[in-house]
């Protein structure tokens, strides 16, 4: 979807807030991880899924303007930056060489160099005996995160591993580039709606010298707001990092889709916060293709996911910023972003709009308006141009990922809570059979500090008065 194709809600329509949630409420969801994604789930359903379109726009009365509201480009100096979150290893330890081994060893012989093998380890060896570390090539890098993707266990889309657009930033440090690469990370993977799977790489950590770290779980987010009275406006799996943006100085507008700003953490710089261009964000209203009335609701979903507190581990060097995006499986926004009851809880709503008998759960009333939605996002994102893929097609690709890897010899590690979707499960494929568990590397890795950042927890950060 291109901007100017981005539809809009009819405004001051917005119907009742999605029923209120209150602050108990608010979830433990593994956090997200493509490839990407990573959160305790209903019935041993994989809380997110890593990862194309049709007619008209969404049905409904809609307007071809940008929803989005035009923020300014800096951060805001007036707010002093925050002092940088305290790692629970402040140093990085010298690289293992047995993984850095592994690692070359791997690259050489899968990209077909290894008679430049053991030239390379020399190499390596020498910059590790001097600085604790060394440094990627470009092709290390490439390959790496791209094999990092592959083995991916909780992700559906790996198909198109090998075509991952490594986007090498290792050289910039400061807050504000860090930042103005992030938006143009998304500007670059939009393409006018044919996005293309791609990752930033930040520097690494070092001995002595720590990365710069990105605190939310992705780049784009929606806040999420608990009122005095305990009812929830936007996102709950939110409340923690809009809490935390707003003690930085951010002033949400308290609606259920304002997008957070970007807070970024460097070691020299602290924690600085920069709100997302507009252009960097592009967003589908949702409509569903022969109910009208769902346009009603006023919902959307940020056409990009973009994980960004995971570390890229890559023979035994550890990127701690370096955000990543695919296209989106439509159960993510329709079975689980609008749909759990901590998060935008549409399901009553929806429901009631389709006058369905919601008087007991055996009318399976929940059952019938999940898959309206799903229909609506699909269908929306059809409609406004963005990649989006479904449930079916994915999981066929995936078995024919499992086949390519299977015949090229190697290991495809699989977490079936996670693989299988959060809708109809038994009528894919990948429901009906077993995979391998295996934990390879290169990965992408949630540790327990980036968990907690996503979730504005700032333990030893001092607070402002
Ligand atoms: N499940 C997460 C979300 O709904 C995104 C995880 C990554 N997904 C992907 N298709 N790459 O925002």
């Amino acid at each position: 979807m291109s901007h100017d194709t981005t539809t809009e809600l009819p405004a001051g329509r917005a119907p009742a807030r999605p029923a209120g949630r209150t602050p108990e409420h608010t979830p433990a969801l593994p956090a997200g991880r493509a490839a990407e994604q990573a959160p305790a789930l209903p019935a041993g359903r994989s809380p997110e899924h890593t990862p194309e379109r049709a007619p008209d726009r969404p049905t409904g009365r809609h307007r071809q303007t940008c929803p989005v509201a035009h923020t300014s480009l800096d951060p805001h100096p007036a707010y002093p930056p925050r002092p940088s979150y305290p790692p629970r290893t402040p140093h990085a330890p010298a690289v293992d060489r047995a993984e850095a081994r592994k690692f070359t060893e791997d690259f050489h012989r899968e990209t077909g160099a290894a008679a430049a093998l053991e030239d390379r380890w020399q190499e390596i060896a020498r910059q590790i005996d001097t600085t604790g570390t060394y440094v990627h090539t470009g092709a290390e890098l490439t390959w790496g995160a791209r094999v990092a993707w592959r083995n991916s266990a909780r992700c559906i889309g790996r198909l198109y591993w090998n075509s991952l657009v490594v986007r090498d930033r290792r050289e910039v440090h400061g807050t504000d580039d860090i930042a103005a690469e992030c938006f143009q990370h998304l500007r670059a993977t939009w393409r006018g709606g044919r996005i293309r799977p791609t990752i930033t790489v930040f520097a690494p950590d070092a001995p002595g010298r720590r990365g710069p770290r990105i605190w939310n779980e992705q780049l784009i987010r929606y806040a999420g707001y608990v009122h005095p009275d305990g009812t929830l406006a936007g996102d709950g799996r939110n409340t923690g990092i809009t809490t935390y943006a707003t003690e930085l100085g951010w002033h949400g507008r308290g609606g259920r889709f304002d997008v957070l700003p970007l807070i970024v953490d460097s070691p020299h710089e602290g924690v600085r916060w920069y709100p997302l261009p507009s252009d960097a964000v592009r967003e589908v209203a949702i409509g569903h293709p022969e109910i009208p009335e769902v346009a009603d609701l006023g919902l959307r979903w940020h056409a990009v996911p973009a994980i960004s507190n995971m570390r890229l581990e890559i023979g035994g060097i550890s990127y701690g910023a370096a955000p990543f995006n695919g296209w989106y499986l439509e159960t993510e926004i329709g079975a689980r972003n609008l749909v759990d009851a901590d998060r935008y809880n549409v399901l009553p709503l929806l429901a009631h709009l389709m006058g369905l008998d919601m008087s007991s759960e055996r009318t399976l009333w929940r059952d019938r308006a999940l898959v309206e939605l799903n229909r609506a996002v699909l269908h929306s994102f059809d409609a406004a141009g963005a990649t989006i893929t479904d449930h079916h097609v994915e999981s066929e690709r995936f078995l024919r990922h499992l086949r390519r890897e299977e015949d090229a010899g190697r290991v495809c590690p699989a977490d079936w809570s996670w693989i299988v979707p959060p809708v109809s499960g038994g009528l894919t494929p990948v429901y009906h059979r077993y995979y391998d568990e295996a934990d390879l590397r290169p990965a992408f890795v949630l540790d327990e500090d980036g968990a907690r950042r996503a979730r504005g927890e700032t333990p030893g950060v001092p607070r402002l008065p």
